[in-house]
């Protein structure tokens, strides 16, 4: 259950390969391009994330590759899937140009799961921050993906 998954804080790290930041969009069919995040992209549409996703006028995606997705589903039910899809859809444009420009290299901002899950507090929300070598950190409750 989702709420399992919160209560164990699980943190987990990962890569994200592909950032996707748009204003008018079908993610499924952007996706479609990029044989690499096909299972990122089909679980979009298993958990019907996709759609709100497409409901959001400005979003941007931090899209998982197919290996780091297979360690994103393991041991985890489709709800905590959802969820953790939901963390990675930020609610507003972040390209690279803006990521290295950001106010004292940090920001914070709310994700798809601030809108639609049970979030309260501060779940929901991503900490933006620029990292040595020209990495950019996003951390959640339960994610630290790296770009
Ligand atoms: C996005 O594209 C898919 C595949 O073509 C389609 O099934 C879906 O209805 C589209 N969604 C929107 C919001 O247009
Ligand atoms: C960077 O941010 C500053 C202050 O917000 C802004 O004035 C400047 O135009 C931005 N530069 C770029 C390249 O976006
Ligand atoms: C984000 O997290 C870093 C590290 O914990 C912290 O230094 C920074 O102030 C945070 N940024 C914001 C906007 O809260
Ligand atoms: C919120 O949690 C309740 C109980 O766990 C669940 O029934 C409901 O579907 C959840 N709502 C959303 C939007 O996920």
């Amino acid at each position: 259950m989702a709420m399992a998954v919160y209560q164990h804080h699980l943190l987990i790290f990962l890569y994200v390969t592909l950032l996707i930041p748009t204003n008018s969009h079908n993610i499924t069919v952007i996706l479609d391009a990029f044989p690499d995040y096909s299972v990122y992209n089909s679980y979009l549409s298993k958990t019907k994330v996709c759609h709100e996703i497409n409901s959001h006028k400005t979003v941007t995606c931090l899209v998982l590759s197919n290996s780091a997705m297979s360690s994103l589903v393991a041991d985890q039910s489709l709800t905590g899937i959802k969820n953790a899809l939901r963390h990675l859809i930020l609610l507003g444009y972040f390209d690279q140009q803006n990521l290295h420009n950001l106010t004292r290299g940090t920001t914070l901002t709310t994700t798809l799961y601030h809108t639609t899950g049970n979030a309260s507090g501060n779940l929901g929300f991503v900490n933006i921050t620029n990292l040595r070598g020209g990495r950019v950190g996003f951390a959640s409750t339960q994610l630290f993906v790296c770009w």
